[in-house]
């Protein structure tokens, strides 16, 4: 099976990197909107024009689905791709819901969920969540995390400021941390040692956990060959991947 793997840029490798893993599909065609990222400061009708230009790109290489893995895109876009589509169209969002109210048995449990400016402007993660029982969310757009993750200062002095600056209203005894941005996996292990007893939420995980259970994907023996495309600079998408899909 064929599926695409759309992202406003290269923080979707951290979503490939577990389709990967996970062996669910023969074929990943990656496309990373490297042109016009990032998408989590844009409006709605923007996300929605350039998440359609992205799915016409894709059709032409033939894919049987498409994993949206942009929390942005996935809040705003989702609903237009499935219009748009003659096949299945899934965001990381309702997966990511999931693997929470899978994970926290207490509706009380205190959830904080991290994501772009227009991801929590959409209020899709807290409409799912109160949806499922759980009130007791903190919502909260930490933006200098994306070029940090970019800037592969994965941990030190930088990081560690900037959690402080974002984090300093929340309690450290959190019980989940919602990592509502591609990029967030790869700071997961300084936000764990931030909130020591958060259970974590990774778009990645979750949506390969949502396809085995919903969609009856079976594991498969063969390795997944990856190809990636960008709308700029592809080298740099190229030299990501061999970075981040490696660790
Ligand atoms: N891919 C985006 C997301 O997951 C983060 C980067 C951007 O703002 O485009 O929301």
């Amino acid at each position: 099976m064929k599926v695409g793997v759309f992202d406003s840029g290269v923080g979707g490798l951290t979503v490939a990197k577990s389709l990967i893993e996970h062996k669910l599909f023969d074929e990943i065609i990656y496309f990373g909107d490297t042109a016009r990222v990032p998408y989590g400061t844009k409006d709605a009708k923007t996300i929605i024009k350039y998440s359609l230009e992205a799915l016409e790109f894709l059709k032409s290489f033939d894919i049987d689905m498409l994993i949206v893995a942009c929390n942005t895109a996935s809040a705003h876009a989702l609903e237009e791709l499935r219009k748009n589509a003659s096949f299945e169209v899934f965001g990381v969002i309702e997966p990511g819901v999931l693997a929470a109210v899978n994970r926290l048995k207490n509706q009380n449990s205190s959830i904080l969920i991290l994501g772009t400016k227009a991801t929590i402007n959409s209020g899709q993660y807290e409409k799912l969540l109160r949806q499922n029982g759980y009130n007791n969310l903190i919502s909260l757009n930490p933006s200098l995390f994306v070029p940090i993750v970019e800037e592969g200062l994965f941990e030190g002095e930088v990081l560690q400021s900037a959690m402080k600056y974002y984090f300093k209203d929340v309690k450290q005894s959190l019980d989940a941390v919602i990592l509502g941005c591609t990029h967030f996996p790869l700071i997961a292990k300084a936000i764990q040692n931030y909130f020591p007893k958060s259970v974590l939420i990774h778009s990645g995980d979750a949506i390969v956990e949502y396809l085995e259970a919903k969609c009856h994907i079976k594991r498969s023996n063969n390795k997944t060959s990856l190809k990636l495309l960008a709308s700029d600079n592809v080298k740099t998408l190229q030299s990501t991947a061999d970075l981040w899909l490696k660790n």
